[in-house]
């Protein structure tokens, strides 16, 4: 591709910016990896110091803390000056703190999709055992070790989350560094002072989901990546570059923004090199600006702008993509490369004619979505999110809503690389210092997607759409958004239209035709575009053709949700097409999600607005979107044909096909051919006869697809279908694989419930299991689940040798031991002897058949001798960790753990000041073992996702049921 640069103007910076010269190079064609490697600057030379940006979502520690009491809280808070003076980070804060254990978990991990269901939790969100009567089920810690070279000093180094559910407050090496109440921003510290360079460095997150968000299921915990950042002190900022295309005769016109951050103590001079690679691998433009400065912690802002000639424009069929490679310059050395993923487009929403894209007319044809899926909650690996796109691509749609939150910004990759419009959401209305933070961040971290093609500022405020102060709130955050992004509109999804939030919108969003007089409102206010932000909120059950509400199962037919403000999937696409000026509808939803149970309460545990259960089965309705979204030749017919007992009774089949025609066949026989309504769907009363029915769809007189349901035999084997085979050995990727029961011939038997298990060997795992039944409390992951005892009330006394000690004895009592964690002067200090007892005090612990019971004790010295109950005992080291396994059967109620060990030198102080108060010395560890991995199918379908564990090899997935054939699929994970 020919190249031309026409590069213009720097306009830079609010604050301090230095001289700034521009240069102007024109290139030819040149080929350029795409993933732009450091430094291909002539004479600039590299070193460490260059940005790197690394994962560490692997072996993080976990344990459940307590909401409402901080003894069962790792004593959260309660040490003095805990908050008081930097540094006092205390219990899992601190860093000496031991977490040997503590269950080791990799990111993402939702930790409330592990724990059961339970009447008392809220419906609302899942009903899961979490909440405000959930205590201890509702604080999460999370503790990591990080190590970091001695060459790293002088780096800035700061530590990114890219969301946690909720209220998350870390700690660094036992200080405190911030608190984020949001659920869903990303967000990070820098944390260069506080590190350890050279050497160990601990990072703690106490997360706390007691309090919820939202009104659907949300997770809880680490449920997004984590990242740590190290990069030379003058470099991009965080979400540092906006690239701006505008698309013109002749070509498009890159308007680009570089944020330059300088932490160092002196002013950077620096030159700054720009590189567009193409979709192709080609570099299209390249421009430099030379002799910036940036004052000393500071930073500036700089503009540019080039032109690229016959771009490639992005769209949901051609979502192709380019590359800004930006790059420092300063004294000779290239001392930051930033890579930004871009598209090239044109967006327009038109008061009379809809939404363009690249100049063209396009309906939106949209989902609403919760970061929700079976088995795994909100803890999406990458390859699911790509995968949950895919699923909605495949019944036509091109839009995607991130309701009612910011997404994860692999979402926003997926979109962009695979083709899917997004309508982007901020959390909740407002303008104070918090949530506008929240509001910018989302701004600035996700306005160089292409895929983003409307930003959403606020979500049916009850209490504000209707009134002034809503218009405000929606004018100011909409100001703001425009200040951060003049390339696009915003948005607010509104439940009352005319009036407060919903007319001061750039484009006005409608939840529910049934809710709205849209065509008044278009006559009042004939400047405004408008989508539909919301429509279906139909309920249907997956497989389901029969209402069965003590299953909590409604028909999948498609008819309104709740007819006062609801529409049917078919009539709320029909009230969107006859409105050219419409842009399109978003359906709530695309995909089931957890909680939300409409309208049933306990026991259903999720929605069932869903086009596609929550495994990602496509509901019958799915395929009516299909029928109008898609143009490649499709018929779909329902309901399934196994209705043994109806025999001659009328039977309600539907059919919907995007042909001109379809005939019904029932064994064989015809039962009519019918033209195809528009936009609509056929139906015909079918006497049940158990066999064969057929849809044969025709256009212009030929057959161009059929659809079967037969009636099935009886279920006799397991069939495994994996959407791939071959999987990254890099401990992310997964197989999402479907689990059916057939008949002997292989057709699904839709009405089995049979119970699967599932095995696995070599190199994957199961990370979650699903069936779509709004109805089912099966456990989605299984889990060993741990609780902790602490030894406490330690007492110590100094003796004269380390031998076997009669004061270790049972009855001995230790009224008038000392207490070794109080402090004492040093003139108050006890003689230092040649040996010490330490003695401290567990309860029995409750368990409960199955139940493994470990007492991890401490390596105080080589020499120690360990006790229990006065008796010596054996440990072990597992995992590096040293144990005693323990017969609960012969614990009493209240039990004695001693050591004899050598006086260290300094006295009682040197252990106590390192045992975090005691707790390094013992731990008693309940472990409620995992059960076993199973699902039941409902009817005929479940799902289990498969993830590669990190080294390469041949794994096998083993799934079998009681008197049925057993399946098996390989895998190849390298
Ligand atoms: C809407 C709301 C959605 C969901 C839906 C269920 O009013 O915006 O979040 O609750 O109702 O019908």
């Amino acid at each position: 591709m020919a190249s031309k640069i026409k590069f213009n103007q720097e306009s830079s910076v609010p604050k301090h910016l230095g001289l700034t010269i521009l240069s102007m190079i024109a290139i030819g064609a040149v080929n350029i990896v795409p993933r732009l490697a450091v430094a291909d600057v002539p004479g600039a030379s590299t070193r460490a110091s260059q940005r790197e940006r690394i994962n560490i979502d692997k072996g993080w520690a976990f344990a459940f803390g307590n909401a409402t009491d901080p003894s069962k809280d790792f004593k959260y808070g309660l040490r003095p000056f805990f908050f008081a003076k930097a540094g006092y980070g205390d219990g899992p804060a601190n860093s000496d703190f031991d977490d040997a254990a503590w269950r080791r978990v990799d990111l993402p991990h939702d930790w409330a999709v592990e724990l059961p269901f339970d009447a008392r939790g809220n419906g609302n969100h899942g009903s899961k055992a979490i909440g405000h009567d959930f205590p201890e089920n509702s604080v999460g810690w999370y503790r990591k070790v990080i190590d970091v070279p001695e060459s790293d000093r002088g780096r800035r180094i700061s530590i990114d989350f890219d969301g946690v559910y909720r209220n998350s407050v870390v700690w660094v090496n036992g200080h405190y560094i911030g608190t984020e109440p949001s659920g869903y921003s990303g967000f990070g510290y820098d944390i260069t002072d506080y590190l350890n360079y050279g050497g160990r460095n601990v990072i703690a997150v106490r997360v706390d989901a007691t309090v919820e968000e939202g009104w659907f299921y949300e997770g809880a915990g680490i449920y997004r990546h984590v990242w740590l950042s190290k990069t030379d002190p003058l470099h991009v900022g965080k979400w540092g570059t906006f690239v701006r295309p505008t698309v013109d005769k002749g070509g498009a016109t890159l308007d680009i923004d570089v944020t330059v951050d300088n932490d160092a103590k002196t002013d950077g001079t620096f030159s700054l090199l720009q590189d567009v690679v193409g979709p192709d691998g080609q570099r299209v433009a390249h421009a430099e600006m030379t002799g910036l400065t940036v004052k000393a912690a500071s930073d500036g802002t700089f503009h540019g702008s080039v032109k690229v000639t016959a771009p490639h424009l992005w769209s949901p069929d051609t979502p192709d993509l380019y590359h800004l490679k930006t790059t420092i310059v300063s004294e000779g050395r290239t001392v930051d490369t930033y890579d930004t993923t871009f598209g090239i487009r044109t967006i327009t929403f038109d008061a009379n004619s809809g939404f363009f894209l690249n100049g063209k007319p396009m309906r939106l044809k949209g989902t609403n979505n919760h970061q929700d899926h079976a088995g795994v909650g909100t803890a999406m690996p990458d390859a699911l999110q790509a995968w949950r796109l895919n699923q909605l691509k495949g019944m036509g749609s091109n839009a995607y809503r991130t309701s009612h939150n910011p997404p994860a910004p692999e979402l926003l990759d997926d979109a962009d690389r695979i083709g899917m419009m997004v309508l982007d959401e901020h959390r909740m209305m407002g303008t104070t210092p918090e949530i506008r933070g929240q509001l910018e961040r989302l701004i600035i971290r996700d306005r160089n997607h292409p895929s983003v093609i409307l930003w959403s500022v606020g979500n049916e405020e009850w209490a504000l759409e209707g009134t002034p102060l809503g218009t405000h709130l929606a004018d100011e955050m909409q100001d703001i958004v425009h200040r951060l992004d003049p390339s696009r509109r915003t948005t607010v999804a509104a439940s009352s239209s005319g009036r407060g939030v919903s007319v001061s919108a750039d484009v006005i969003g409608f939840n529910y035709g049934a809710q709205h007089d849209v065509d008044a409102f278009h006559q009042r206010f004939p400047e405004k575009p408008a989508a539909m932000t919301e429509e279906g909120s139909t309920l249907s059950t997956r497989g389901i053709y029969f209402d069965d509400r003590s299953k909590v199962h409604l028909n999948a037919y498609d008819r309104q949700g709740r007819p006062s403000y609801s529409l049917s999937i078919e009539e709320g696409w029909n009230h969107v097409i006859a409105r050219p000026w419409m842009s399109g509808m978003f359906v709530w939803t695309g995909f089931d999600y957890r909680g939300e149970p409409t309208p049933f309460g306990w026991p259903a545990i999720s929605s069932q607005f869903g086009m596609l259960d929550t495994t990602g089965v496509y509901k019958d309705s799915a395929y009516y979107l299909k029928s109008v979204w898609t143009t490649a030749p499709m018929v779909h017919l329902l309901p399934h044909w196994n209705w043994q007992g109806k025999e001659g009774q009328p039977i309600d089949v539907r059919v919907y096909s995007n042909a001109q025609a379809v005939e019904l066949f029932l064994n064989g026989k015809s039962l009519g051919r019918k033209t195809m309504v528009a936009n609509s769907h056929l139906q015909w009363d079918v006497p049940y006869q158990a066999g064969k029915l057929e849809a044969r769809a025709y256009s212009d007189g030929k057959l161009v697809a059929n659809a079967i349901v037969s009636t099935s035999g009886r279920a006799e084997k397991v069939a495994l279908t994996p959407d791939k085979h071959k999987l990254a050995a890099d401990g992310t990727d997964v197989s999402v694989v479907w689990v059916n029961v057939e008949d002997k011939v292989g057709g699904i038997v839709p009405t089995a419930s049979d119970r699967i298990k599932f095995d696995v060997t070599g190199p994957i795992r199961i990370i979650g299991v699903g069936n779509g039944d709004p109805g089912s409390h099966e456990a989605d992951r299984t889990v060993d689940r741990y609780e902790f005892l602490p030894v406490s009330q330690w007492r110590s006394l100094a003796v004269d040798g380390t031998g076997d000690q009669t004061e270790v004895a049972e009855a001995v009592d230790t009224t008038s031991w000392r207490d070794p964690l109080q402090w004492l002067p040093p003139e108050a200090q006890p003689p230092v002897t040649a040996g010490l007892v330490l003695r401290g005090q567990f309860s029995r612990p409750t368990t409960q058949p199955g139940d493994k019971v470990s007492l991890f004790v401490a390596d105080l010295a080589p020499s120690q001798r360990v006790y229990v109950n006065g008796l010596p005992v054996e440990t072990t080291v597992v995992d590096g960790n040293r144990q005693v396994v323990l017969d609960v059967d012969g614990l009493k109620s209240e039990n004695s753990l001693s050591y004899v060990i050598p006086t260290p030198k300094g006295g009682v102080p040197s252990l106590a000041d390192v045992s975090v108060g005691g707790s390094r010395w013992g731990v008693v560890r309940i472990n409620h073992p995992a059960g076993p991995w199973q699902r039941s199918v409902f009817n005929g379908w479940a799902q289990v996702i498969v993830q590669s564990t990190g080294v390469p090899g041949r794994a096998t997935l083993k799934a079998s049921g009681e008197g049925l054939s057993a399946a098996t699929a390989q895998f190849d994970v390298k």
